[in-house]
């Protein structure tokens, strides 16, 4: 009887198996058509082979026990192959269902309470004059803390005033109200904008039951509240009819005659002023002032947006938006800012920087946004992107896309 040796498969299709055998007489014969067409000593690829092998030289026994173990060895793999199969399969559902829990974690933080602590707290408050508590998520960069500290400390002997410049939104009245909370002062932020006439500023006389009578203003009283901090907010919009009046307060005088009311006013000892100027798009750092206020204001605080590591910090204290995306927001208008400032490399230059209260605001509609599934970065559609004109617009639209792919909808 002859013996089967192995089960050889075709090269030419996979479905046609040829038989390995080894008869009585001790010869090996193959079933190929190569086998049974050879001439002469018959022979094919698959006899010759084999009897070149290691394995011819083995006994019929031996040769079944080899053919166990390389069946053994067969089904080994592929049980293996199946487990790895299984195992990657596995892995893959367990990332899919991590990837969807943390989804819903992100969303029920996003939606989780969280009172936005944007600005400061009024203690009390006097008609316009207030005391601010100290907002303690209050960036200051710690040469500007100690030279205000100065400030505070020269304000009973020398009259002191303060200029603060920087681009809009970047914490220039609020760093006068920190000043006010962290030395307890009385303070008044007056917009020079809106306060056009002098009896806006020094009050108005009043004529009641037969008496003329001069109705104070809240300037009036800060003026004269010892140690108060007074706030010229946007002083370079000061109308200029006001300029007269206004100047000698400010100088060593530190008083004026105010005509309108018939009295001298002077200034209470300690009272600091200070005036912020909002330097424009227009302007890219350098800042003159007419010489008369110059004169005025020979102290300035160079305001200018956060660190990178302490504004992520300000965006993540006061609207609870996730560090991540707080980096992220930063990041961006950043990459906006230095092409405002034509510091970046290539492309377009830009004529409008994101302010911190943009991001702020930014922040605390993403959070909304992503409690209601939607992504934080669509938020930068209402907050940032509308304020660009059509021209500076898709330049922005880059930079967003490139920081938030995930950001879904496109500005109107
Ligand atoms: N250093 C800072 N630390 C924490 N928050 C800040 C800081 N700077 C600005 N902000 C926040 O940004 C917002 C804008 O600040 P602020 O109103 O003082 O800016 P501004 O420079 O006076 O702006 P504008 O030029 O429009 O008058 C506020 O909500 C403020 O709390
Ligand atoms: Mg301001």
């Amino acid at each position: 009887m002859p013996t089967l040796l192995k089960k050889i498969p075709s090269k030419s299709s996979s479905s046609i198996e040829y038989e390995l055998m080894k008869g009585d007489d001790g010869v090996v014969y193959c079933t190929c058509p190569a086998w049974k067409f050879s001439k002469g000593a018959k022979s094919c690829s698959h006899t010759r082979d084999f009897m070149g092998s290691h394995e011819a030289s083995l006994s019929p026994e031996e040769v079944k026990e080899l053919k166990r173990k390389e069946e053994a060895e067969v089904s080994k793999r592929k049980g293996e192959q199946e487990k790895r199969r299984k195992s990657e399969d596995e892995a893959r559902r367990k990332a899919i269902e991590e990837k969807e829990r943390k989804l819903e974690e992100e969303r029920k933080a996003a939606a989780a309470k969280f009172v936005p602590k944007l600005s400061y707290k009024i203690l009390k408050s006097d008609r316009s004059i207030i005391w601010p508590e100290l907002d303690k998520n209050f960036h200051v960069d710690e040469r500007d803390a100690a030279f205000l500290e100065i400030v505070h400390e020269m304000s009973l002997d020398v009259p002191q005033n303060v200029l603060l410049t920087g681009p809009q939104g970047c914490g220039k009245t609020e760093l006068a109200v920190w000043f006010s909370a962290k030395n307890e002062r009385p303070m008044v932020v007056m917009n020079c904008a809106s306060i056009r006439e002098t009896r806006d500023w020094f009050g108005f006389k009043e004529a009641k039951d037969g008496t003329v009578s001069w109705h104070v203003s809240d300037f009036i009283k800060a003026i004269r509240t010892p140690n108060c901090t007074i706030v010229l907010d946007e002083f370079n919009r000061l109308h200029s009819s006001l300029h007269n009046t206004l100047y000698p307060l400010l100088d060593s005088r530190r008083q004026t005659w105010v005509e309108e009311v018939g009295e001298m006013i002077t200034v209470a000892p300690g009272v600091v002023f200070f005036a912020t100027c909002n330097i424009g798009a227009q302007h890219t750092g350098t800042f003159t002032l007419d010489a008369a206020l110059e004169d005025r204001f020979g102290q300035r605080v160079e305001c200018n947006f956060l660190p990178k590591g302490a504004e992520i910090k300000v965006l993540v204290d006061k609207t609870g938006i996730p560090e991540r995306e707080a980096t992220r927001l930063v990041e961006f208008a950043n990459d906006i800012r230095a092409k405002v400032k034509g510091e970046a490399k290539g492309g377009t230059s830009l004529t409008r920087a994101v302010s911190t209260r943009q991001l702020l605001q930014t922040a605390i509609l993403g959070r909304r946004f992503k409690a209601s599934g939607k992504e934080y970065a669509d938020a930068l559609l209402y907050t940032v992107i509308p304020y660009y004109a059509e021209d500076e617009r898709p330049s922005v639209q880059l930079l967003m896309q490139g920081k938030f792919p995930e950001a879904k909808g496109r500005a109107k």
